[in-house]
């Protein structure tokens, strides 16, 4: 039997409020989500339960229970009190999947500050924006990722607390500061913020068409909605071994790799390392994971090395499979009921959303390559392109548009409520995913609506690209756009017209390349460069990525009217 149950019975009887009172949300006051995931769960009498099993790259372990959590996010939050900070103020958490990470993600909470993680991998560049554009206060960070910090600290001002968690004192510059989670005193009491429902938590960033990222602002409450969607969907019990695979520089890392699960009480288990079957199944088999949460281009991966090294590992502990971040193609659920006797259900979400939304449960029927039906206290449909009405007839592909109002949605993009206001067009919030939606009421993904990439889960913004790529000194103008690619779905090339003097050759490919890797990440790479004479350009001197994207995918090439050189 899972948590769910009848998915129908639920979607017809469902209120937030059965969550938030199994939650026992706002007993005493208090709402802050920092409390609900470390000292609800001690006070519940589970303190010495295992909250957090962490394995580094070499394999070595930590382990952490309820009351370390507990004790653990005490100290950050003591900590960045007594280092002046306040509530409302940005904290980024700039680290690898270390347990600091998770646990100083509460301990920011709890003090009231609001939690920005950002991707480790980001350069420069990427993480100079980000600061920037949030006003960050103050950075945790490790030492190997400081550097980074120090190469544009300058350059932000109102950073003013740079703090590092694995510090030796001669690792330091004078205007940084150490902490040791393990080390420093322990905290047994801490005055947890009184935070209200809507006071801000967590700013995650987010990459759009245009413009540089932005940061969905989310909010104490979001947690009713986190903790009953890891209960019904992810159908995490008591007795699971959870394991998450995102890391929390996205919101699937946090969403479900801290707050779900945590509120839950469940036991999760970290990997702290790159990629490969041998040591994914390793790890699954040796901590006995039960529920585990990925996406599709790791599944892809794992299918690429077949069965035989599956068939190496005692993998019957799994018990439930859930995957999100880009489609998950019907050949994929066929491979993982061959090769782990399960399929894996499909979830959809974004970071505007900050918890599923359309899924697959466990006892509803999957259909190979639908992303399933609305979560119950969702109401979801698509709608016209044009008037943003529903449209009713089924196999109409249109945008998908859910109705405002459950929990964990954002309450806007950090200083740019325009663009926020933008998302909402005749009562309808607006995803920027094109689906249809069959006789049953089961969403079919199409694609976006947008030029933003997706690759491998994970979505790159391309003018974020473009103007990296500018300053590169050969580059006159470029576009960058996602291509077709067997694993990741889609990975970044770029279109690049040079400056006078420069000539297309494969060192000056790689230069650039390995220019936009550093700056921004691997992630937001070109994996093909195409010099060109000149981009395609409207009349009004805007460049038609439609034009090179629909050649790319060997698409119709749709209306080129307003192309300049017609
Ligand atoms: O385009 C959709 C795709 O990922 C986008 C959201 O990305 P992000 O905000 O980074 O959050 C990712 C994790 C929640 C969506 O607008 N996407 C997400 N889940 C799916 C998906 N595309 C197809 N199928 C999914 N299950």
């Amino acid at each position: 039997m899972s948590n769910i149950g009848s998915y129908e019975e639920k979607y017809k009887t469902f209120d937030w409020e059965i969550s938030a009172e199994e939650l026992e949300y706002g007993k005493n006051g208090m709402y802050n989500i920092g409390y609900y995931c470390s000292d609800r769960i001690c006070d519940k009498g589970f303190g010495k339960k295992i909250a957090l099993i962490w394995q580094g790259f070499k394999g070595e372990t930590k382990t952490f229970t309820y009351d370390d959590i507990r004790i653990y996010s005490n100290v950050f939050a003591k900590f960045l009190k007594d280092n002046g900070l306040q509530d409302g103020d940005r904290v980024c958490i700039f680290m690898d999947r270390i347990p600091e990470l998770y646990i100083s993600f509460l301990g920011i909470l709890k003090m009231g500050s609001i939690a920005q993680p950002l991707f480790s991998a980001f350069g420069d560049e990427a993480l100079f924006t980000r600061l920037d554009d949030a006003k960050t206060k103050a950075i945790l960070t490790t030492k190997k990722h400081v550097r980074k910090i120090r190469r544009i600290r300058e350059k932000l001002p109102e950073l003013t607390k740079v703090i590092v968690v694995d510090a030796d004192d001669k690792s330091l510059k004078d205007d940084e500061i150490a902490i040791s989670m393990e080390n420093a005193p322990r905290v047994e009491h801490f005055d947890v913020f009184k935070a209200g429902k809507e006071t801000p938590s967590v700013l995650h960033y987010t990459s759009g068409t245009t413009g540089k990222p932005k940061g969905a602002m989310h909010v104490h409450a979001s947690i009713i909605s986190q903790y009953i969607t890891a209960k019904w969907v992810l159908d995490i019990m008591p007795d699971d071994i959870y394991w998450c695979t995102a890391d929390p520089g996205w919101v699937t890392g946090t969403s479900y790799g801290i707050i779900g699960p945590w509120a839950n009480g469940v036991t999760q288990v970290v990997l702290d390392s790159g990629f490969s079957s041998e040591n994914w199944y390793q790890f699954i088999e040796k901590h006995k994971v039960t529920v585990w949460y990925t996406a599709p281009t790791a599944i892809r991966l794992l299918m690429k090395d077949g069965t035989d090294v599956v068939k190496k590992h005692n993998l019957s502990c799994l018990r439930h499979l859930i995957s999100v971040g880009e489609p998950l193609n019907a050949e994929a659920v066929l491979w993982s009921e061959q090769a782990f006797g399960k399929p894996f259900y499909d979830s959809y979400w974004q970071t505007e959303t900050g918890s599923i939304v359309i899924t697959n449960y466990p006892e509803m029927k999957v259909k190979p390559g639908s992303m399933g039906k609305a979560f119950p206290g969702i109401k979801a449909t698509i709608v016209d392109p044009k008037n943003f009405e529903p449209i009713t007839k089924p196999g109409t592909v249109g945008l998908i548009a859910l109705k405002p109002g459950w929990p964990a949605m954002f309450r806007t993009y950090w200083a740019n409520k325009e663009l926020y206001d933008g998302k909402f067009k005749n009562g309808w919030y607006i995803c920027g995913d094109r689906s249809s939606i069959d006789n049953d009421g089961y969403f079919w993904f199409v694609g976006r609506d947008d030029d933003v990439i997706n690759t491998g889960g994970h979505l790159v913004g391309p003018f974020e690209i473009e103007s990296a790529l500018l300053e590169h000194e050969a580059v006159a103008e470029s576009a960058a756009i996602g291509k077709p690619d067997p694993v990741n779905m889609e990975v970044v090339k770029a279109f690049i017209a040079l400056k006078p003097g420069y000539e297309p050759s494969a060192d000056l490919e790689l230069s650039i390349m390995n220019f936009i890797r550093k700056k921004l990440s691997p992630l937001a790479m070109p994996q093909e460069i195409e010099f060109v004479k000149s981009l395609p350009k409207t009349r009004s001197g805007k460049i038609m990525r439609r034009l090179l994207h629909a050649k790319e995918w060997g698409e119709e090439i749709g209306d080129t009217s307003t192309l300049e050189d017609d």
